[in-house]
């Protein structure tokens, strides 16, 4: 078993951010804290149909991100562990909800082990108040004229509402 300790505390944090909510800058955030670097990257899921490009999920994420000394924003096709190797980072961050998440979470941290040894996954608990939202749930409600302003940052509503083309004014129902 090896005894070396990563030199540079590089994390990934990998996702399909389309859009990125508040529940991902709650892990980065507090990931920061942990981490010397965070690149937050955008990664391909052939599983999902995207609402935003990637180049937009990229402005959302580094407009989002501007004040967060440490964190960078990078999109990648390919193999999560190619894209680390190349980075020189070594280790997936990743945010773990409810209890449903830990099956496929668990899935792809073994997977990603297997392809190679040189990484590790951590997983930080997200806030219990994102435990709940997704992407995809945060689209449907936007899509159907609900209100999400407390679950995304304030860029990422605004284009969220130009997406749909849902007038501002009328999307009001601002629960906390
Ligand atoms: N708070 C709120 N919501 C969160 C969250 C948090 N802390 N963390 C994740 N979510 C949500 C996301 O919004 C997303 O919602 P959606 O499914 O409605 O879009 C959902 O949880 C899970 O998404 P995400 O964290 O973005 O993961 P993903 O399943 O979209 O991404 C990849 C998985 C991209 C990391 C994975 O497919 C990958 O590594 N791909 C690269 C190719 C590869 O190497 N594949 C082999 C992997 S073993």
């Amino acid at each position: 078993m090896t005894q070396d300790k990563f030199v540079n505390r590089v994390a990934v944090y990998p996702g399909t951010f389309d859009p990125i909510t508040n529940g991902h800058v709650d892990i980065i955030k507090r990931g920061i804290r942990i981490f010397d670097e965070i690149i937050v990257l955008i990664a391909c899921n052939p599983d999902k149909a995207a609402l935003f490009t990637v180049e937009e999920r990229m402005e959302m994420i580094r407009e989002t991100l501007s004040e967060i000394k440490g964190v960078r924003v990078d999109a990648h096709a390919g193999l999560l562990v190619d894209y680390l190797k190349s980075s020189g980072a070594s280790i997936i961050l990743r945010g773990m909800r409810a209890l449903s998440d830990f099956e496929y979470e668990f899935q792809m941290a073994l997977m990603n082990r297997r392809q190679t040894r040189e990484v590790e996954t951590v997983f930080l608990m997200s806030g219990f108040k994102w435990f709940y939202t997704s992407s995809k749930i945060i689209k449907e409600v936007v899509s159907l004229g609900g209100s999400v302003k407390a679950l995304v940052p304030d860029n990422v509503h605004q284009k969220l509402l130009e997406k749909f083309n849902i007038n501002p004014r009328s999307n009001t129902n601002n629960r906390k």
